[in-house]
């Protein structure tokens, strides 16, 4: 099985995004980190983007074929019910991203509607925030527990 890391909106600006909360990193040089990270363990990872719910919500109910998504749904993280539903109607287990830390920032961001259907949230680490859930998920299909 394979893992799919999926990025929401605005995230396809990443690089010159408000570097000094997001960092100088694109989101080409983040997924092909994650590339890498997965070869190595000999796991197949397919990285997607959109600016849309929709498209989002698509991938999410077509991810029969994903042993985790690794999910970073930016803006959306604060307030899409519809993405929330989907988390929730699929077996597919999803752990929820985020470079920055959502805690620290503005009051509208302290909320995630998607953490009480995830496995997990990690948040504030930069792209590590990626690494380590991608570590996680490797863990979890190498039938390694801890
Ligand atoms: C983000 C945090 C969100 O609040 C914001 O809307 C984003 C990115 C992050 O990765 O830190 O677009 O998910």
């Amino acid at each position: 099985k394979k893992i799919l890391v999926l990025h929401g909106p605005n995230l396809n600006l990443l690089g010159t995004r408000e570097p000094e909360i997001y960092g100088s990193t694109t989101l080409t040089d983040i997924n092909e980190d994650l590339c890498q990270q997965a070869k190595k363990a000999g796991i197949d990872l397919d990285c997607k983007q959109s600016n849309y719910e929709g498209e989002l919500i698509d991938a999410i109910q077509q991810s029969g074929e994903y042993a985790y998504i690794i999910l970073n749904a930016a803006a959306f993280t604060h307030y899409s019910i519809a993405i929330r539903d989907a988390i929730a109607a699929v077996k597919t287990p999803v752990i929820e991203v985020h470079l920055s830390n959502v805690h620290k920032r503005e009051e509208f961001r302290n909320n995630s509607v998607i953490s009480p259907v995830v496995e997990g949230q990690i948040s504030g680490f930069g792209i590590n925030s990626y690494k380590m859930a991608l570590y996680h998920a490797i863990l979890k299909m190498s039938g390694d527990d801890y």
